[in-house]
């Protein structure tokens, strides 16, 4: 068996393959988002910190902040390098809670610091594990509703986070990717001088590949040094793509709840279906992802593959050990066919 990684499936379809893989929704864009192509011709260099229109767009649905607090970030990606780039120094901890995206261990690493890593039950944070590592970290990274878990954080333990974090001086870093994607509740939004916020046009608009994502906070401390670093190294995120984004913020609301509704349908399928296996799973409350409980992951996610060609992800990725993630970012037929190849593959187990 090879070792697992994420590019051996990222990208991979076709030849009757049915992938559970991919973090990306497979629902179209709104199709404003390309009514600037027919007449688009600017081509030059843009401002560091992004376009100034879509900054006001962003300011004009977030109250208390000005286009000023704002940098418009290759992804949400670019947006959380550049934001441990601008307050981390060797050696500072920052905090997470497992299971986490993938990226998030990477990325603290690569920026010389240490993850510290915080339980969850359930997909829930344990606040008192949280209580007792707090202290004398740099960061805390907040991911909710989370891949892969898909569970959304208690209001109430939101709120705590927010005022220790505040009351300890720690910033607290916020990815709200998913924030649209709620099934249960409105969002929550963590909020504070010591706030960082990341969003993305990549998932709430279906936009992965045009790479537009965004960061915000009252610290303009944070924000002068993001716009810093990226002035040496990205330089400004695609000026198309954030001509198309700002198409994207000018989208009537129905869009995005018409697509929820989608959402949550494929939610109810595949979490029955799991249930119904008598698989150990957390019903997810937002985003698309649900992360059962399978013996030996590894060679499940291996055979899954090379004898089923059904794509999904091993848990450690996300620091899920014994656990599976199923992304739903797939049509409620194949979702039906690749739990049918899954429960056969059970079956003979
Ligand atoms: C929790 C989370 N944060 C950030 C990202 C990165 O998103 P972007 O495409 O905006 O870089 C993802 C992508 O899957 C994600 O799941």
């Amino acid at each position: 068996m090879d070792k697992l990684s994420p590019s051996m499936f990222i990208g991979v379809s076709g030849n009757d393959i049915i992938s559970f893989g991919s973090g990306q929704p497979d629902l179209p864009p709104p199709k404003e988002v390309f009514s600037c192509l027919p007449k688009y011709h600017d081509f030059k260099y843009g401002p560091i910190a992004g376009s100034s229109k879509l900054r006001q767009a962003l300011a004009d649905q977030n109250r208390g902040f000005t286009k000023d607090n704002f940098v418009i970030t290759n992804g949400a990606s670019e947006a959380l390098d550049l934001v441990l780039r601008a307050i981390g120094k060797p050696g500072d901890r920052v905090l997470l809670h497992t299971p986490y995206y993938y990226s998030y261990r990477s990325l603290v690493e690569i920026n010389h610091m240490e993850p510290v890593f915080v339980r969850t039950e359930q997909g829930k944070i344990d606040m008192a594990d949280f209580e007792e590592k707090v202290h004398g970290v740099r960061a805390v990274l907040i991911n909710s509703p989370s891949n892969p878990t898909g569970r959304i954080q208690d209001i109430g333990s939101l709120k705590i986070i927010e005022k220790t974090t505040n009351d300890l001086d720690i910033t607290l870093i916020s990815d709200e990717v998913y924030k649209d994607m709620i099934y249960e509740r409105e969002n929550y939004m963590l909020s504070g001088s010591h706030v960082v916020t990341l969003n993305s046009f990549s998932k709430t608009f279906a936009m992965c590949g045009f790479r537009v994502g965004y960061l915000f906070s009252n610290d303009r401390s944070i924000v002068d040094m993001a716009i810093a670093i990226k002035t040496h190294s990205s330089m400004n995120t695609n000026i198309l793509g954030q001509e198309m984004a700002y198409h994207a913020t000018q989208v009537p609301r129905e869009f995005i709840e018409s697509q929820v509704k989608i959402w949550k349908e494929r939610r109810d399928i595949i979490y029955k279906r799991m249930h119904g296996l008598g698989l150990d799973v957390w019903k997810p409350e937002g985003a698309f992802y649900i992360l059962p409980k399978i013996s030996n992951p590894q060679k499940f996610v291996w055979e899954m593959f090379r004898q089923h060609k059904v794509i999904t992800y091993p848990g450690d990725w996300f620091g899920a050990d014994g656990r599976v993630r199923f992304s739903y970012a797939l049509d409620t037929e194949k979702i039906e066919q690749g739990l049918e190849r899954v429960e056969n593959y059970l079956a003979k187990g």
